[in-house]
């Protein structure tokens, strides 16, 4: 965890409010396969990482409540009655939502003031938001003895981005932030989540993410499109969710959906089997396997549920050029944000000089690195 993060938000909260606040860790997420599966009720490989959204967080006696970003340097001031979304209203959405959505639950709240900061960049596909939606969550929580379980939170934390920021997320990215262990990541079955561990040691090999810097003004509605694209495909199957629907059951409807449709339909389910492959590879360290499924599962994030863009296609391409790398992908909602790279270890350092150059001189534009640690979920890192 980031030290000097954590100071930084503790002392800026203590010299703005004068009183000693409780402060909360939510991490960022990876994925390491599994994209688009999970609102389809279908299987997910996500870990929590070493990097996230610190809230230091307390009660307050005034009027109203006060929430600081401290990296963007705003602060809103909102009345605990009738909360609204805010249009264009950005991380403000996350944390009033999740307010409005412990409300909803049923649980009182008194005023509070809270400053948060983090160390992932926003639109990086690593879930600054479910970090930041968790923190809110949880510290409140914390805060005013609610009783909420974990589970619960990562609920009223999807609604809170359902219904304040209009991204009809799946559970992964809240499940991932809250439930992540130490060193390992979670098959999750997003039907009923239940969860499997893994503890991931990819021994000569490291997980590099690499960051394309851009989020494409698309991406939130085509999130959603690709949603409500499945949704209607399950209708017309007759079944909850794809996640139900095997490539057979899909052919049976293939004259009768778009073709698009169809392509996007049928990679889900091809993902799903995917994720279920990589999990068997991990458990039987055969890095060389969990490589190719990374590969082909960018492959139908790219041509069949297209939610990809040329700087992540440009940067899964040039992996596959380098022995070094065994896989990669696109990572998150898509349209930009990161790639997730396996890459041996003592390779890392010019593989990134390389990658670094070429993203240069193709987009005349900036991509950044991440090597990640795999990590525990949200938690208190001290109390008041
Ligand atoms: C975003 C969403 C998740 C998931 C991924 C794609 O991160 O928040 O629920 O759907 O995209 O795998």
């Amino acid at each position: 965890m980031n030290q000097k993060l954590i100071e930084h938000i503790k002392s800026n909260f203590k010299s703005r409010f004068k009183t000693n606040p409780t402060l909360v860790f939510s991490p960022g997420r990876i994925n390491l396969i599994g994209g688009h599966t999970d609102y389809n009720n279908g299987f997910v490989l996500p870990a929590a990482i070493d990097k996230g959204i610190v809230a230091a967080i307390d009660k307050s006696d005034s009027e109203y409540s006060s929430v600081v970003a401290l990296d963007v340097n705003e602060q809103l001031d909102f009345s605990l009655k009738n909360i609204q979304a805010i249009k264009n209203g950005n991380w403000k959405n996350y944390v009033i939502g999740g307010v409005a959505e412990i409300q909803k639950f049923g649980k009182q709240l008194e005023n509070f003031n809270l400053v948060f900061g983090g160390d992932i960049a926003n639109g990086a596909g690593l879930s600054s938001s479910a970090a930041l939606e968790n923190s809110v969550v949880f510290g409140l929580n914390e805060l005013f003895q609610l009783g909420l379980s974990k589970k619960e939170m990562i609920f009223i934390s999807q609604k809170a981005e359902h219904n304040y920021v209009g991204v009809k997320c799946g559970i992964m990215d809240q499940y991932a932030s809250m439930f992540g262990k130490d060193d390992s990541a979670i098959l999750l079955d997003c039907r009923n989540l239940e969860a499997t561990t893994f503890n991931i040691d990819f021994k000569d090999y490291k997980v590099l993410l690499i960051n394309t810097n851009v989020k494409h003004s698309l991406a939130e509605s085509a999130y959603n499109d690709r949603r409500s694209v499945c949704e209607k495909i399950a209708l017309q199957l007759n079944i909850n969710a794809l996640r139900a629907a095997s490539e057979k059951d899909l052919f049976t409807i293939k004259n009768k959906i778009p073709e698009d449709d169809y392509q996007k339909a049928l990679y889900v389910t091809q993902e799903n089997d995917r994720v279920l492959q990589a999990s068997k590879a991990i458990k039987h360290n055969d890095i060389e396997l969990l490589g190719k499924l990374l590969y082909a599962s960018h492959k139908g994030l790219q041509h069949q549920y297209k939610v990809s863009c040329d700087e992540l296609d440009f940067l899964v391409d040039y992996a596959k050029k380098n022995t070094d790398v065994v896989g990669a992908r696109m990572m998150g909602g898509g349209f930009g944000g990161c790639t997730i790279n396996i890459v041996k270890k003592d390779a890392i350092k010019a593989y990134k000089k390389d990658v670094a150059q070429a993203y240069k001189e193709n987009f005349n534009a900036n991509c950044s690195f991440y090597v990640v640690n795999l990590s525990a979920g949200t938690r208190v890192i001290e109390t008041n």
